[in-house]
């Protein structure tokens, strides 16, 4: 299927009202993955009985939140009433993971909003049981803004530890060839050079992080209709410098399922959930599309395609769906 996009899918009403007949979860719902490794659910982060319900017995030693940044379940909210909201999911991260785990939360910090909400979260964190270790930036290739001002190409990452979580450092080295030389140091009575001194040729992701493509509509990655994906290199990373095989990561803001995915492909369990059951079908089925057929994602399609396949003739307007009358169940 070639170029057939669906718009984003939490503000297009219309949309949203076609595709809810074939969402599997309803607020409260958990699936179960067949082959034991993952959970989904479609609850609100901030509701303690739920998370303790689909987290607690799996005790993730690692927990990536990628929250909306000044939205609360689709509503504006003043930045207290957002940091206040983020201290509840924080706090059932904190009941319910590994008593040695990391946590990553991606943040935003809007430079025509006194850089909200990323300095008030990072006090509210400091009341909380966690150590602070990086503060990573990670860059956009697209950016925003004007011709008045810096364009606006970062995203930014905290990272933070309880306990003495794993940090596997290889994890950090880049696809990128170290090209500077010139730091010399003796070792020994010789006199050396960095790279005969470092354990790769290529260089430290550090924590400025230059090589993530951001996803778009060419990738096999890009799941249309999500308007925040996040691609799965910037999370294997994490997992993979965060985790052990075989542990459990966490992630309550799921979205297109790019924790999910990252977690499957690198031998991790992941538990995750989204307050919408759209994107709670859409990491269900993105991840029996991977497992089915090894794409990461819809590359020119959509993850409904099957029920709506001629979405992209009709785009929006009077847009008509071609209902497939079969269960969503027999077309996976
Ligand atoms: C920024 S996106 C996450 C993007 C994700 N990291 C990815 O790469 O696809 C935020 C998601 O959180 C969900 N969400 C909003 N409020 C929520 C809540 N209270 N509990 C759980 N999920 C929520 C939204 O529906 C949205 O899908």
């Amino acid at each position: 299927m070639k170029n057939n996009p669906l718009p984003r899918l939490d503000n297009s009403p219309e949309i949203r009202e076609l595709l809810a007949p074939f969402c599997r979860l309803q607020p409260g719902d958990v699936w179960d993955d067949p082959e034991g490794r993952h959970r989904i659910g479609c609850s609100d982060a901030a509701d303690r009985d739920r998370m303790r319900e689909l987290v607690a017995h799996t005790k993730p030693t690692l927990a990536i939140h990628d929250p909306p940044y000044n939205l609360v379940a689709f509503d504006l909210r003043s930045i207290g009433e957002f940091v206040e909201w983020c201290r509840k999911w924080i706090q059932n991260t904190t009941e319910f993971i590994a008593p040695d785990a990391s946590l990553y939360v991606w943040l935003g910090a809007d430079q025509n909003d006194g850089f909200q909400p990323l300095p008030d979260f990072m006090l509210m964190m400091r009341d909380q049981p966690y150590k602070a270790r990086s503060f990573i930036t990670m860059r956009n290739q697209r950016g925003y803004g004007t011709q008045k001002n810096w364009m606006a190409v970062r995203q930014e990452l905290l990272y933070y530890t309880k306990g003495s979580p794993v940090f596997n450092v290889d994890a950090e080295y880049t696809d990128i060839p170290k090209i500077l030389r010139g730091y010399y140091k003796e070792v020994n009575g010789q006199k050396t050079e960095n790279l005969e001194r470092s354990k790769s040729e290529n260089i430290r992701a550090g924590n400025v992080w230059v090589d993530i493509q951001q996803v778009f509509y060419r990738m096999d990655e890009n799941v249309s209709g999500c308007y925040a994906q996040k691609p799965l290199k910037c999370i294997e990373r994490i997992i993979a410098a965060s985790s052990n095989p075989g542990d459990a990561v966490v992630d309550f803001f799921a979205h297109s399922g790019a924790t999910l995915l990252a977690a499957e492909k690198l031998g991790r369990r992941c538990v995750t959930t989204d307050i919408d059951p759209i994107y709670a079908e859409i990491c269900i089925r993105r991840l029996e599309r991977y497992r089915r057929s090894g794409h990461e994602g819809w590359q020119n399609g959509h993850p409904f395609e099957l029920e709506l396949p001629s979405f992209a003739e009709s785009s929006g307007a009077g847009f008509v769906a071609h209902e497939v009358a079969v269960p969503h169940k027999l077309l996976f």
